[in-house]
């Protein structure tokens, strides 16, 4: 027997990949976890590193639209709010770096790649935020897009992406809520206010709908995603369930949806909308869109003027590692 499989027996690294990749396939079809230093095929790990780094951007350069109204904020209380969500994003975008970074790849590297413009992030931050009724429209609908997007991440096949969803979805939560109670003082104030809230609501709605991707047939990433369990639901399965959940809160906004094609569906139990302006999308994406220079600019600008903490920062950790005494 033995004789009649030797010549077409695999070579000995070929047979430790496939038994590899078979364990590999029985975690996953077993909705357990990948971890760093367990075998992974070269596809995941690169499309994982593409997924969280961008994730890991957007949540950065998410931080400039609202920045921007920091210091004009109405009030004490609304800039404390602010301040807390806006430091919310930095932290999330460093769990998502730390996350990246278990998978082969460093946070210097992914920084270049950004400041460089040759890395992705989500194409809603490039919007600008002319009145305080965006900060509002933000955290209602764009931390509402995330929250939809990212509740399925939080199960993901990989170990230090789920666990760092668990707390970055925990958070925006908060920021979903804290940006519909602006927009429902302000839709429930004066008639010149409830205007402030409808137009930022009209700029918001739509790109936030665009925040979940491609059409299913327009995305070429998605099946393999969803096969390897990183990717739980569609684009626009994802899409259709958060159309369905602002419904009911325009409702109680008191503030009308721009989609006027929007129709419920009694076979489905869906809210279907009408049709997204792909044409918009990709420009924005291919770094067309209001804002685009002006975010990386200012990213880069950070970024240089932030050296000077780094190379501190490494010096210390070098003196402590040497047992040298730091001074206080
Ligand atoms: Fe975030
Ligand atoms: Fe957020």
């Amino acid at each position: 027997m033995g004789h009649t499989t030797a010549h077409t027996q695999a070579s000995p690294d070929a047979q430790a990949t496939e038994h590899e990749q078979q364990r590999f396939d029985a975690i996953i079809a077993a909705d357990q976890r990948i971890e760093p230093r367990d075998w992974m095929p070269e596809q995941y790990r690169s499309s994982l590193i593409r997924q969280i780094s961008q994730h890991a951007h957007s949540e950065i350069i998410g931080m400039q639209p609202e920045a921007n109204w920091i210091s004009r904020a109405p009030s004490l209380k609304r800039k404390a709010i602010l301040i807390a969500k806006v430091q919310d994003e930095a932290g999330h975008g460093l769990y998502l770096y730390s996350a990246a970074q278990t998978l082969g790849i460093t946070r210097e590297e992914m920084t270049q790649k950004l400041i460089d413009g040759k890395a992705r992030y989500s194409s809603i931050f490039n919007y600008h935020t002319p009145t305080w009724a965006d900060i509002g429209a933000i955290g209602w609908l764009v931390d509402g897009a995330a929250i939809c997007n990212q509740v399925p991440l939080c199960r993901a096949s990989y170990g230090p992406y789920g666990r760092a969803m668990v707390r970055i979805c925990k958070e925006e939560s908060f920021h979903q809520r804290q940006g519909f109670e602006i927009l429902y003082e302000l839709a429930h104030g004066t008639a010149e206010q409830k205007q402030l809230a409808q137009d930022a609501v009209d700029r918001w709605y739509w790109p936030s709908l665009m925040m979940f991707g491609p059409s299913d047939d327009a995305s070429p990433n998605s099946a393999r995603s969803m096969a390897w369990k990183i990717k739980r639901f569609s684009n626009d399965e994802l899409r259709q369930r958060f159309v369905g959940m602002c419904v009911p809160q325009f409702e109680a906004l008191g503030l009308e949806c721009p989609d006027k094609d929007l129709r419920f569906d009694e076979a489905t139990g869906t809210w279907i909308s009408g049709p997204l302006d792909w044409d918009e999308f990709r420009a924005v994406l291919d770094g067309r869109g209001p804002a685009n220079t002006e975010r990386l600019e200012h990213r880069r600008t950070a970024h240089e003027d932030g050296a000077w903490v780094r190379e501190a920062a490494a010096e210390y950790a070098r003196k402590q590692r040497r047992g040298e005494r730091v001074a206080a």
